[in-house]
């Protein structure tokens, strides 16, 4: 192999490698769940090897035994931040439709991934409280009023406002198609795609 080729085919590994942690915050109905996938298939037609951890299937499975106090989600966090990185770095484009509720711990994952040098954009669904109340698609939000359930995040335990996320969509405003075209062009300006 030429040195040319050499360095082009270096190249290539890089452009290749432009996997990619894409994570998906806010309260619960926000909207999380149905983007990633939406967006997931978009993104494989395109030819994009996709992987998408959803924090109720991840709680199943990497996480079973997690409950919901602020230690467990963290480590639900941190741990799905861990494997996020993993593929990322693999050139996976990694979608992570999980509430993260607290913004330390949403730090922690992007310094992980930084300490890497493996790409995260968070972004944050800011779809306002009473409209996810509203969508209730798990009927929680109805449980955790009528106090059948505790440590619902939004009602009666916290949900830490992203400080500075990559971008917002407020879903309850941009309609799905809207709102995967934003993601997709998030994407494609930081060079992900
Ligand atoms: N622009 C939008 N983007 C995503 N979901 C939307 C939008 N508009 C309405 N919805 C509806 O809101 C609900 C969001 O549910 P889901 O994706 O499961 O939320 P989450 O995963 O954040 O808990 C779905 O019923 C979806 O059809
Ligand atoms: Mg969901």
């Amino acid at each position: 192999m030429t040195s040319a080729q050499t360095v082009a085919s270096a190249n290539r590994g890089a452009t290749v490698g432009n996997g990619t942690t894409l994570w998906l915050t806010g309260l619960p109905s926000a909207g999380k769940t149905t983007l990633a996938l939406a967006l997931a298939r978009v993104l494989r037609e395109r030819g994009a090897d996709v992987e998408v951890l959803d924090g109720d299937e991840v709680r199943t499975h990497l996480s079973a035994g997690l409950g919901f106090t602020r230690q467990d989600r963290e480590t639900q966090v941190t741990r799905i931040g861990y494997v996020a990185e993993l593929l990322a770095r693999h050139g996976v484009i990694v979608l992570v439709p999980v509430i993260a509720p607290y913004q330390d711990a949403r730090d922690k994952v992007r310094a992980h991934h930084e300490s890497h040098g493996t790409a995260i954009l968070q972004v944050h669904l800011s779809t306002p409280l009473e409209v996810c109340a509203e969508r209730d698609v798990k009927g929680l939000y109805a449980k955790a009023f009528r106090g059948e359930i505790s440590a619902m995040t939004g009602v009666d335990d916290p949900y830490e406002i992203p400080v500075d996320p990559d971008l917002r969509i407020d879903t309850s405003t941009l309609d799905q198609e809207t709102s995967v075209a934003a993601l997709i062009g998030l994407l494609l300006e930081r060079g992900r795609l």
